[in-house]
């Protein structure tokens, strides 16, 4: 793929958005596999849903859609698109097929999975149903589609006291991310039966780092996924999904923050927000990170790494995922 003149042109609007980001040199590696996406997307009526952790180029070079697994999930139901390539993880697209069967959904990589995914079974779920008959089942859209068919309502990290809280119970069973339940049960009165799941990326912050930070950048606003461990978040000013994170950014404008979360965060938020100074110790998550440009020309192309679901499976694990996107944010 070479950086012709043509390219050049073609891209360089994109260029200068993202240039304070991004050096001349990567670029023009970059900007020919862009162009040439781009260009597929409109031959075969196909869309980008990427999540807010992938890396600037397909962040602001070929996403369609930047965001949060929930306006991710919300997104799919509603495309005209004939195929919806999806940049993140494997339950991402799972998630985005349940919500539009119809639809040709792509990955561009089968191995980009997800801890917090890969701790629970659909069999682990029914155990626990069996151990606390009547509870309610909340899942994280961190999860198979196998779990969700074994699922009252999903949640993600931007709406999950919400879910729980609509439920109207006294109890229930929350899973698999023990951090993420550990904050739910923070914020309301209900009883939280959670499971041992981990995010790989958000457990190694810890509160000694937070605090060093702090101590060393008088006036910085630290801002935490909830998936973090519970002493990060109180050490932390604000806690919320990556797109509530995002928001807390445009909103108050602090001179200086950390976004505690995947390191590509602080570099496409960066490009909005020009006069903020993002300290960035952060964690790169290894499934995310394996979405690249050639893997998605070469998806697109050949139309390889389609989703396929076994019908009964889809019927059951939508429901969840759309009672979820009935209560939305
Ligand atoms: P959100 O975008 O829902 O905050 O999810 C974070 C995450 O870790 C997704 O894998
Ligand atoms: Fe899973 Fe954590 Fe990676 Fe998100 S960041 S995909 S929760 S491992």
């Amino acid at each position: 793929m070479e950086f012709t003149p043509e390219v050049k042109i073609a891209t360089d609007p994109i260029y200068q958005k993202i240039s304070k980001v991004m050096p001349e040199i990567e670029w023009s590696i970059h900007a020919p596999f862009i162009h040439r996406i781009n260009q597929l997307k409109k031959e075969k009526n196909a869309i980008v849903l990427a999540h807010n952790y992938q890396t600037p180029e397909i962040y602001h070079g070929i996403a369609d859609l930047a965001a949060d697994s929930l306006a991710l999930a919300i997104e799919a139901s509603k495309t005209k698109a004939d195929i919806i390539l999806m940049a993140g993880v494997h339950f991402m697209a799972e998630t985005s097929k349940l919500m539009s069967p119809e639809k040709k959904v792509l990955l561009p990589d089968m191995n980009a999975g997800c801890s917090l995914s890969s701790s629970i079974t659909g069999k682990d779920v029914r155990l626990l149903k069996e151990k606390y008959p009547g509870v309610p089942v909340v899942s994280y859209v961190n999860t198979s589609a196998e779990v969700k068919a074994e699922t009252d309502i999903c949640c993600t990290s931007a709406n999950a006291v919400k879910i729980v809280e609509s439920l109207g119970v006294k109890k229930v069973i929350f899973l698999p991310d023990d951090y993420l339940a550990k904050y739910v049960a923070s914020q309301t009165n209900v009883e939280i039966i959670a499971w041992k799941g981990i995010c790989m990326v958000h457990e190694q912050f810890n509160e000694k780092e937070i605090h060093d930070i702090r101590a060393s950048n008088p006036g910085i606003k630290i801002i935490a996924h909830p998936e973090c461990p519970p002493d990060v978040i109180k050490a932390s000013d604000f806690a919320g999904s990556t797109g509530g994170m995002i928001k807390y950014v445009e909103d108050n404008q602090p001179k200086k923050v950390m976004m505690v979360t995947e390191c590509s965060m602080s570099d496409n938020i960066q490009v909005e927000n020009p006069n903020i100074e993002f300290i960035r110790p952060c964690n790169l998550c290894p499934h995310m990170k394996k979405i690249t440009l050639p893997k998605i020309l070469d998806c697109l192309e050949k139309e390889t790494g389609e989703i396929i679901m076994d019908k009964k499976i889809i019927e059951k694990a939508r429901i969840p995922v759309e009672r979820m996107a009935a209560i939305g944010r």
